[in-house]
C-alpha cells in the first residue's frame, strides 16, 4: 500500500457521516446539542439553540429565517468522538422542512432516528424513513424524553416494527420513567446506568453498576424495581430480535436505545453504538462504475444549495458530499455537466458550526463550494473523469401554489427565475400542457416564501400566490409508446411540464392518482426524478 492509499484508508475508517429523522419536537435539536458536547465541540449545552445569543446570530443565515425565529442551526457539523470523526448533516425540520430535508438523506451512510417515546411514530418520521429506503441505508434509533410519562416501551417498539417495517433491537433497556426513570440497563454489557438528574446540560460522570444480579442495584433502585426489571428483560430477551450487524447494515434492523436528551442520559452509549456499528463513507453508484471512498482521485455530488448564508455576500454555498478521494486546497475540480475545470481554493468546512477554509478533507467529509449560480443539485465533481453519481433525486412535491405576477410584462423573468431556481434545488416549477399556468411545487411552506423573497431580489420580480386544487405529482413515463400516446391525449389536461421539461402527471386529489394508475398500467408513476 503506498502512502496516500495508506493515508486514505485511515481517514475514511474513521469517518461516520450521518444525519437525524425525526418528527417535529421530538427532541432533535437537543440531541443535537448533547452530541456536539460528547465531541466537545460546545463547551456547555444552551449554546446552540440560545435565541438572541450572538451564537444565534452566527449560526442562522436568511434574513427570513431569523425573523421567523427558526434556528437552522448549522447544516453540517463535524466533530471527533473517540477514535473517530463524526460528520453530522442537519435536516432542516419545522417550518424549514423542505426537499433538502429529503435530499440530505441521499448523502448520509446511515441515520439516527429519534423518538418521542410518549408519542410514538409520527407522520415526518414515516416519511423520513420512507426515503432512507431509496438506500437502505442503516438505522439507529434513539427512544427519548424517558423523564416524562412515556408509552409502554415494548409497544412502542412494535410500532416502530409494524409501522416503519423494520425489526428492533434493544441495547440499552430503560428502568421505570417519568419522575421515577432510574437508568438504563445495556443488554450488551450487562451493565446498569443510574440516571442523575439536573446534569442535563455537561458531560457526566458515569454511575455504574456491573452486573444485573448485582446486590448493589437492588439498594439503588429498591428490591421491588429491581425484580420487575429482571423479569422484564426475561420477556425483552425473548420477544425481540437480537442485534446483528448485518441486517443492520442492510437497513433491515435497528439497534434501540432509551434515554433523555434533555438530561443527557443514554445518548452516549447510543453514540458509542452508532460510531462503531455505522459505515464508514460507503460506495456510490455512478452511471459508469460503483466509486469507493477508498478510490485514490477525488469525486464527489452536490446534494443542497443554501442562499445568501453571508448576508454581506449574496453568494450561495452548493454543500458537496465527497463520494473518494481527497480534496486539497487549490486543487483543480472538473464539473462534469459542464466539462469545465474549476480550480478550487476556498471550499469551506463545517468544524462544529464555524464556517472555515480547509486544508483538506476526505471521502465521507462536506465541504462548501461557493457558487455564483453554476452549480445545480446533482452535479458530479471529479479529478477529470467523466462519470455521474446517480441517486441525488428530485421528490414529488407535496404543496402546491398557483404563481402569478403582479406586473404582467415580466413573465419571461418570471419564468427564468424560477426554472433557475429549481434547478438550483429551491423550489418545483411546473407548466400545464393546456394553460398558460406556472405552479410551483414543494416540500415545505416555507419554500414558498424563500421563492418570492428571492424572485424579488434576485431577478426584480413581484409575484404573489393563488391557492390551487393540486394534491400530488408523479414524473411519467411508459415503454408502450402507442399507449403513452393515448394516456397524453385523454389525461392532458392533468399534464405538465418540470422545469427541465420532463412530462409531469399532476394530480388533483390522492384518489383520481389511484384511479389514473388503475386505468393506465403501462405508464409508470415515478415519485422521485434523478437530475
Ligand atoms: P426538535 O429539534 O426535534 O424539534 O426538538 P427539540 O430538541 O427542540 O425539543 C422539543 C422540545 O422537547 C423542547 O422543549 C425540548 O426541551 C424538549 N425535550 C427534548 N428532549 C427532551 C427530553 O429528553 N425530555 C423532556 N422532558 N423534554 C425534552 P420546548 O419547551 O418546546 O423548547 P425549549 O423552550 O425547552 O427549547
Amino acid at each position: 500500500m503506498n502512502m496516500i492509499t495508506k493515508e486514505l484508508h485511515t481517514e475514511v475508517n474513521k469517518r461516520r457521516t450521518f444525519a437525524i429523522i425525526s418528527h417535529p419536537d421530538a427532541g432533535k435539536t437537543t440531541i443535537t446539542e448533547k452530541l456536539l458536547l460528547l465531541g466537545q465541540a460546545i463547551q456547555r449545552a444552551g449554546s446552540v439553540k440560545g435565541r438572541g445569543s450572538d451564537q444565534h446570530a452566527k449560526s442562522d443565515w436568511m434574513e427570513m429565517e431569523k425573523q421567523r425565529g427558526i434556528s437552522i442551526t448549522t447544516s453540517v457539523m463535524q466533530f471527533p468522538y473517540q477514535e473517530y470523526l463524526v460528520n453530522l448533516l442537519d435536516t432542516p425540520g419545522h417550518e424549514d422542512f423542505s426537499e433538502d430535508t429529503y435530499r440530505t438523506l441521499t448523502a448520509v451512510d446511515s441515520c439516527l432516528m429519534v423518538i418521542d417515546t410518549a408519542k410514538g411514530v409520527e407522520d415526518r418520521t414515516r416519511k423520513l424513513m420512507e426515503v432512507t429506503r431509496l438506500r437502505d441505508t442503516p438505522i439507529v434509533t434513539f427512544m427519548n424524553k424517558l423523564d416524562r410519562e412515556i408509552r409502554d416501551p415494548m409497544e412502542v417498539m412494535d410500532e416502530v416494527e409494524r409501522e416503519l417495517n423494520i425489526a428492533c433491537a434493544p441495547i440499552t433497556w430503560p428502568i421505570s420513567c417519568g419522575k421515577s426513570f432510574k437508568g438504563v440497563y445495556h443488554l450488551h454489557l450487562d451493565e446498569v446506568y443510574l440516571y442523575q438528574t439536573g446534569k442535563g446540560h455537561m458531560i457526566q460522570e458515569k454511575r455504574v453498576i456491573k452486573g444485573l444480579n448485582n446486590t448493589e442495584l437492588d439498594k439503588e433502585i429498591g428490591e421491588d424495581l429491581a425484580a420487575q426489571l429482571r423479569d422484564e428483560l426475561e420477556l425483552v430477551k425473548g420477544a425481540s430480535h437480537e442485534f446483528d450487524l448485518e441486517a443492520f447494515l442492510q437497513g433491515e434492523l435497528t439497534p434501540v436505545y432509551f434515554g433523555t436528551a434533555l438530561g443527557n442520559f443514554g445518548v452516549d452509549l447510543m453514540l458509542d453504538g452508532l460510531v462503531s456499528w455505522a459505515p464508514s463513507p460507503s460506495p456510490r453508484n455512478s452511471d459508469v462504475r460503483v466509486v469507493t471512498a477508498a478510490d485514490e482521485k477525488f469525486s464527489g455530488f452536490v446534494f443542497k444549495i443554501q442562499a445568501n448564508m453571508d448576508p454581506k455576500h449574496r453568494d450561495r454555498v452548493a454543500f458537496l458530499r465527497i463520494v473518494s478521494g481527497k480534496y486539497e486546497r487549490g486543487m483543480k475540480m472538473r464539473q462534469v455537466r459542464t466539462n469545465k475545470d474549476v480550480v478550487i481554493s476556498d471550499a469551506l468546512t463545517f468544524l462544529a458550526g464555524d464556517r472555515e477554509h480547509i486544508e483538506q478533507a476526505y471521502a465521507g467529509d462536506i465541504i462548501g463550494l461557493h457558487n455564483h449560480g453554476t452549480i445545480q443539485i446533482g452535479d458530479t465533481f471529479t479529478q477529470g473523469e467523466t462519470l455521474k453519481f446517480t441517486g441525488i433525486p428530485n421528490f414529488a412535491p407535496e404543496l402546491f401554489r398557483r404563481i402569478r405576477l403582479r406586473d404582467p410584462l415580466k413573465q419571461k423573468q418570471l419564468l427564468k427565475g424560477l426554472v433557475q431556481l429549481s434547478e438550483e434545488g429551491a423550489v418545483q416549477v411546473f407548466r400545464p400542457l393546456i394553460s398558460n399556468d406556472l405552479i410551483v411545487g414543494a416540500v415545505g411552506t416555507l419554500q414558498f416564501d424563500v421563492v418570492v423573497s428571492r424572485l424579488k431580489n434576485e431577478y426584480n420580480v413581484e409575484a404573489i400566490y393563488e391557492p390551487i386544487n393540486v394534491a400530488t405529482a408523479r414524473w411519467v413515463s411508459s415503454d408502450d409508446t402507442k399507449k403513452f400516446e393515448e394516456f397524453k391525449r385523454k389525461a392532458e389536461s392533468q399534464l405538465a411540464l418540470d422545469g427541465g421539461d420532463n412530462l409531469t402527471y399532476i394530480a388533483p386529489t390522492m384518489v383520481n392518482l389511484n384511479l389514473t394508475q388503475e386505468r393506465y398500467p403501462e405508464v409508470t408513476f415515478f415519485k422521485t426524478r434523478e437530475h
